[in-house]
């Protein structure tokens, strides 16, 4: 069997043709819809202006998908996760990442697809700007959630409930919104040994490195050209 698969391509169109029960594991960070305090912010900016601050160092690409109003986004990411528990063996984990502001659009999308919602894993970025008169938003969050029961005989792990490291920097940064390899490496641990993870929504490919370093296979999709061909060249090097 081919160690990874990924399609330069939209995920719902991608993940329809998939074969039910073909994956052991669904992990992936969709865009957010987020980044705005107004409904005219988050539908009207890129994702450039949005998650890059204005002295950050490096140019890369803008993303697709950040600009649904919260019922289309919601309406969005349901569809979406109906075919990820399709496509996801029975008993098999699914890992969304998301924010503070989608926690609850993203919580209610799991469920409304039939998964079964599990817990809240925080992500916490020790490096996050300090916020004037409030807390410093630090953490984003890992949902976690199951096809049907767990089966823990199948990986029987035992895993934190928090994870703090940095966004990868300078030439390990890849994509605007990466989420860093060590602690993908860890996550990747809930897929069971020698299975494969899904992600439509692959960015850079961290999701993907992670599965290939620690002997699962990967199946992937993203839509924009330039984050595609950063993904199969990583992969390609795992
Ligand atoms: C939050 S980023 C993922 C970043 C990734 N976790 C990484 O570490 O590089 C979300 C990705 O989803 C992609 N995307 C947006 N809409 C999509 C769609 N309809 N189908 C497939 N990919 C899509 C974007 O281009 C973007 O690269």
């Amino acid at each position: 069997m081919t160690a990874w698969t990924l399609h330069q391509a939209d995920a719902l169109t991608t993940l329809t043709a998939l074969p039910s029960g073909s994956v052991d594991a669904t992990i992936t960070d969709p865009p957010y819809n987020s980044g705005g305090r107004t409904p005219n912010d988050r539908t009207g900016a890129s994702a450039r202006d949005k998650y890059v601050s204005g002295d950050a160092k490096h140019q890369l690409p803008d993303f697709a998908g950040e600009s649904r109003d919260q019922r289309g986004y919601l309406a969005w990411m349901t569809l979406i996760l109906t075919q990820c528990l399709r496509a996801t063996t029975t008993g098999g984990p699914l890992l969304l990442f998301t924010d503070w502001r989608q926690l609850n659009v993203n919580s209610d999308a799991l469920q409304a697809a039939g998964w079964i919602w599990r817990g809240v894993v925080p992500w916490n970025k020790p490096i996050a700007r300090p916020t004037p008169g409030g807390f410093r938003r630090s953490c984003e969050y890992i949902l976690w959630a199951s096809n049907g029961p767990v089966d823990a005989t199948r990986n029987p792990i035992y895993l934190p409930g928090l994870f703090t490291c940095s966004q990868p920097r300078g030439n390990q940064r890849h994509h605007i919104t990466q989420k860093p390899d060590e602690l993908m490496d860890e996550l990747v641990k809930i897929c069971a040994p020698g299975g494969t993870v899904l992600d439509p929504f692959a960015g850079s490919g961290s999701t993907g490195v992670a599965a290939l370093r620690s002997g699962r296979a990967f199946v992937g999709m993203e839509i924009t050209e330039q984050y595609a061909a950063v993904a199969r060249a990583r992969l390609g090097a795992a």
